[in-house]
């Protein structure tokens, strides 16, 4: 459910026309609506009543300050993965004490940046990782609190660039490591192991393979009881998916219904790390079509928005829906949707049905709020696009367009 709706055949961000935000701020244009944020997330978080859970979002997904406040103040907590994210979470006013920081290669000064801001845990991949934290722990005088990722073993059925929980994936320990690096964290001055985690992988769209991964963390967990090893919190990562296309993801409330049942009579907090299932449909990107063109194989219709703005369609083959903003009667063609990028990997979509556009028409690529701008660069040295919040009435210009002059701004030796 979102609110990006056709009234009167024609798109609207709540409450106002999408045509009259691009005539202000132009294309191609990110925008979000902060009432599909709200109601997402309280969706998602109230499928947990009853459970002692914490929700941290997925900073990656969206990492936009306006997006964090506004999640911030519905009481979401954070997962990180970068001293970036750190800065950004912190500065969106987010308790420390909601964070939690994953990720394989996390550096020094990321470690040291997160102890002295005193986060609720690092969600620790590797042994010499664990080493490092405790080196960097002790130096501050400090105790990090912690939890190993474990990877176990599942085949979340998903798109192989974008699952983590299997033998072949860098992410996370193997059990026999895992219980290794517990006594071993007990063993370290500076570590307090409070956690156990795991994410399988992003865009599921079944419940089975959470289950199963659950299954084996809670087997792992009463091994841990019997070594004396105490967690009180369960981190069971991101993951859930939602609907692109044709896909019929479980609702949060089936999914924490499932979850509840296997944790009841448990004393341990549920951490989870929602991303997509907050964001993805909380945002559109609108752009403008430049020009039609037939060749003898295909119709192309190329559009101002390009990989460089949304790469998902070029790495992940993932299918977006993509509708005339103003809707247009014309003939159905079938054509590839791309942008201006001097690559063939360049397109939005590939042999899309579509009402034939004509140049200037707009178009909305929807389900963009996730991984949309947080993926994007500037490459062919285009500036990043501008995103939009609205709420009701309201614009609140999020990130401002860049100029020409952003993209050598840190290129002042050269000038
Ligand atoms: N927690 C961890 C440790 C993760 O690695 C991720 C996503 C999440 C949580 C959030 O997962 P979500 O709820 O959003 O599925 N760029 C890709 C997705 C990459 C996901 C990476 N990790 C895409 O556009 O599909």
């Amino acid at each position: 459910m979102h609110y990006f709706e056709y009234k009167n055949g024609e798109l609207f961000a709540e409450d106002i026309p999408v045509r009259k935000l691009v005539e202000e701020y132009d294309t191609p244009l990110y925008i979000y609506s902060a009432k599909t944020f709200k109601r997402h997330f309280e969706a998602f978080d109230s499928a947990f009543e009853g459970l002692k859970h914490l929700t941290c979002y997925s900073v990656k997904a969206n990492s936009n300050l306006c997006v964090l406040k506004l999640l911030g103040k519905l009481g979401a907590g954070m997962d990180i993965v970068s001293g970036g994210e750190l800065f950004r979470a912190l500065k969106a006013g987010i308790s420390p004490q909601k964070i939690v920081y994953s990720g394989v290669g996390k550096r020094e000064h990321e470690i040291r940046e997160a102890l002295l801001a005193d986060i609720l845990m690092f969600n620790v991949e590797s042994l010499e990782e664990l080493e490092k934290i405790n080196e960097v722990a002790r130096d501050l005088n400090k105790k990090a609190r912690i939890s190993l990722r474990i990877n176990p073993e599942v085949d979340p059925q998903t798109h192989p660039y974008i699952s983590t929980g299997m033998e072949k994936n860098k992410f996370g320990l193997a059990r026999e490591f895992a219980l290794q690096g517990y006594k071993l964290a007990k063993e370290l001055s500076h570590i307090e192991p409070i956690g156990i985690d795991c994410h399988i992988g992003s865009q599921l769209t079944s419940i089975s393979p959470f289950l199963d991964a659950l299954d084996k963390i809670l087997d792992f967990y009463e091994e841990l009881k019997k070594q004396d090893i105490n967690i009180q919190y369960l981190d069971l990562g991101g993951g859930l998916g939602i609907t692109y296309n044709q896909e019929e993801p479980p609702h949060p409330l089936e999914f924490g219904k499932a979850l509840k049942e296997k944790l009841k009579g448990l004393d341990l907090t549920l951490i989870l790390e929602p991303g997509r299932v907050i964001a993805g449909n909380a945002g559109i990107l609108v752009t403008r079509v430049l020009y039609t063109k037939k060749t003898k194989k295909k119709n192309f219709i190329i559009v101002d928005a390009a990989m460089n703005d949304l790469i998902r369609p070029s790495l992940y083959g993932s299918y977006h829906k993509i509708s005339p903003v103003v809707e247009n009667k014309g003939e159905i063609i079938t054509a590839d949707i791309v942008g201006p990028i001097c690559e063939s990997g360049d397109f939005l979509a590939q042999d899309r049905e579509i009402p034939a556009p004509t140049k200037d028409d707009l178009l909305a690529v929807f389900s963009a709020g996730a991984y949309g701008f947080t993926m994007s660069s500037q490459y062919n040295s285009r500036p990043r696009a501008a995103e939009l919040l609205i709420d009701g009435d309201k614009v609140t210009v999020a990130r401002r367009r860049e100029v020409y002059l952003d993209l050598i701004a840190l290129e002042d030796n050269c000038l």
